[in-house]
């Protein structure tokens, strides 16, 4: 079997994971420095630039969960993804939905094997007779209401004691879940625990690295927010979204990905409905590629909006010759910058 030393090191040549004797991963695993990090992410594909790279640093130093609010497509899922492979960490991930609750997201008792426990129980009695009645009543009270009955979901999954090494808990796109699950969250976000009334406390040995996000289609609590680091994901600058395109579609070649590169980044000043993030830039790259498109020109982009903008509206807004202006604008951009 793989040990997690061997698929810490084979995953980031700079990854140091080390295990004590009690087979815990120790904080020496994170990095050591702000640069160390964004090395490591890089190491990975992923492109942080400096302040989401010291929200990171911070976020895992301080053992805080980190928050990141920002456009769609820009990253902030992936980073737990990333910081997961990067340190060789179980990924456990709780997708929020409306009508999510604690039962989803925590925890709950299942009530198929009690009811057949309690059965089972029944029959037993029905064989010994009344003896010794209360006893048993008390003791299967007892064991109907212990962890054999529990099934565990992503937040009580991530704080498990039984745990040799903390997780990474990604909460995703938690503006999906309804106001009142919030609540749900405050006790794993601050103590990394959670009380279950029948059983008692569950708490992290080690607490987990938690990521949330949230595309802010509505604005997360306060209370939410004040036991977390709070990062704004924006769309990257050109330099930087250039880099994210060289490594996610390798291949593309270095004309074409400037041209996408300052095309996108054009397009997200005209006012959309909703602007392209770095994963549309990326998938438009690979469909550019599919059709041995060498440069930029009106028809191709004209035939591939739809990877880019993903309502009609926008799509519309392009037609009737903007896009060519749009393009014809980058062009003499460029031309300029020589
Ligand atoms: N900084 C980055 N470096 C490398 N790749 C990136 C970066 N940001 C985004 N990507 C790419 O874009 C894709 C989409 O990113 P991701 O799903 O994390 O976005 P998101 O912010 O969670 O979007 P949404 O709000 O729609 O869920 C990733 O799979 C990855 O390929
Ligand atoms: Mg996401």
């Amino acid at each position: 079997m793989t040990s997690l030393r061997e698929v810490g090191l084979r995953r980031n040549g700079l990854a140091a994971v080390v295990i004590n004797e009690n087979d815990c991963v120790t904080t020496l695993d994170l990095p050591a420095s702000i640069d160390e990090l964004q090395q490591r992410l890089l190491a990975l594909d992923y492109v942080a630039d400096r302040q989401l790279t010291t929200a990171v640093f911070l976020a895992l130093k301080l053992q805080r969960p980190l928050f990141l609010e920002g456009e769609p497509g820009t990253g902030k899922t992936e980073i737990a993804r990333t910081l997961s492979a990067m340190l060789g960490r179980e990924l456990i991930r709780l997708q929020c939905y409306e009508g999510l609750d604690l039962a989803g997201a925590a925890y709950e008792w299942n009530y198929g094997r009690q009811m057949l426990e309690i059965r089972l129980a029944e029959a037993a009695r029905e064989a010994a007779g009344a003896a010794g009645e209360h006893a048993r009543r008390d003791a299967l009270a007892a064991e109907l209401f212990s962890s054999k009955f529990l099934i565990k979901r992503a937040l009580l999954q991530a704080i498990d004691p039984a745990r040799s090494v903390p997780p990474v808990l990604l909460i995703d796109e938690l503006d999906r879940a309804d106001e009142p699950f919030e609540a749900f969250l405050l006790e794993v976000l601050s103590e990394f625990q959670i009380t279950i009334p029948e059983l008692g406390t569950v708490r992290a040995v080690t607490p987990p690295i938690v990521v949330l996000t949230s595309n802010r289609t509505r604005e997360i609590h306060d209370a939410v927010k004040r036991r977390c680091l709070y990062h704004w994901v924006a769309f990257p600058d050109a330099a930087r979204e250039l880099q994210v395109l060289q490594r996610r579609v390798p291949g593309v070649a270095q004309g074409l990905a400037q041209q996408i590169v300052a095309f996108v980044q054009r397009l997200r000043q005209v006012e959309l409905y909703k602007q392209p993030g770095i994963a549309e830039t990326i998938e438009w790259a690979r469909a550019l590629m599919q059709l041995d498109a060498l440069v930029l020109d009106p028809a191709v982009i004209q035939d591939t909006l739809g990877v880019l903008l993903k309502y009609q509206d926008d799509i519309a807004r392009m037609q009737g010759g903007e896009a060519a202006r749009l393009l014809e604008e980058v062009r003499s951009a460029a031309r300029a910058a020589v």
